[in-house]
């Protein structure tokens, strides 16, 4: 049994996993396929804004979750106030949230958000890359969908950068053992961000590479 003790939040309709929405969709499915059609659309709509001056900063990762899930959620680019844990993983504190993404993000921006990694050698940016995915998995900042726009900022990242999106192949699968779930738990339980990185430099190709057949 756990030592810690959680408050649940209360987004979710009472004894479901579906959260209140706005549309007052109270089927899973249907709530489940309306929010993979606003993550596509939101890649479509973030790859096509990226620029020169794009700043990958904490502002920015908020407006994707924002923007993404908005008009589902009211939640939607806001951090929880609630300790938050999977399995027995804890997530970060509440109270720490803030200062936490401070570091993370003062960190990125230290590294120039990434900005310069079209000159690197591949394993050198899936190393960075999986560093701060993997910090950001740690932090959970918001109540849901966290992994959703996690990948997805870390995505945008790799596209300013000249590859395509990360292929996470078949690590996202619910197969059991699911190796991004594993790689997440070693993350937060173990801050060895090793496997994720592995996940990261088999997933990551540049966009204008021919596919490998
Ligand atoms: N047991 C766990 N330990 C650590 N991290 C986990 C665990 N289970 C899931 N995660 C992380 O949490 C993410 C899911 O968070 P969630 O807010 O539900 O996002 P989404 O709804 O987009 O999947 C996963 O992608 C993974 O990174
Ligand atoms: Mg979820």
């Amino acid at each position: 049994m756990s030592k810690y003790r959680f408050e649940a939040s209360d987004i979710y309709l009472p004894g479901t996993e579906i959260p209140a929405n706005r549309l007052d969709i109270q089927d899973a499915e249907l709530l489940g396929e309306i929010e993979e059609s606003l993550l596509q659309q939101a890649y479509q709509v973030f790859v096509a804004e990226l620029a020169p001056a794009t700043r990958f900063d904490e502002a920015y990762f908020r407006e994707l979750h924002r923007r993404t899930f908005a008009t589902l959620y009211d939640w939607a680019g806001v951090y929880r106030t609630v300790d938050m844990a999977k399995g027995d993983s804890l997530f970060c504190r509440a109270v720490f949230l803030e200062p936490e993404a401070k570091r993370i993000f003062g960190e990125l921006e230290a590294e120039n958000y990434l900005k310069d990694a079209r000159a690197w050698p591949t394993a050198r940016f899936a190393e960075r890359l999986a560093y701060y995915q993997g910090e950001l998995i740690a932090l959970h900042p918001f109540l849901e969908l966290n992994g959703r726009i996690t990948r997805l900022f870390t995505d945008l990242i790799a596209m300013a950068n000249g590859y395509g999106p990360i292929d996470y192949g078949r690590s996202l699968d619910d197969s059991v053992p699911n190796a991004y779930i594993r790689a997440s738990i070693a993350c937060v339980q173990r801050a060895d961000v090793e496997p994720l990185r592995q996940i990261i430099l088999a997933g990551l190709v540049k966009a204008d590479a021919s596919p490998e057949r």
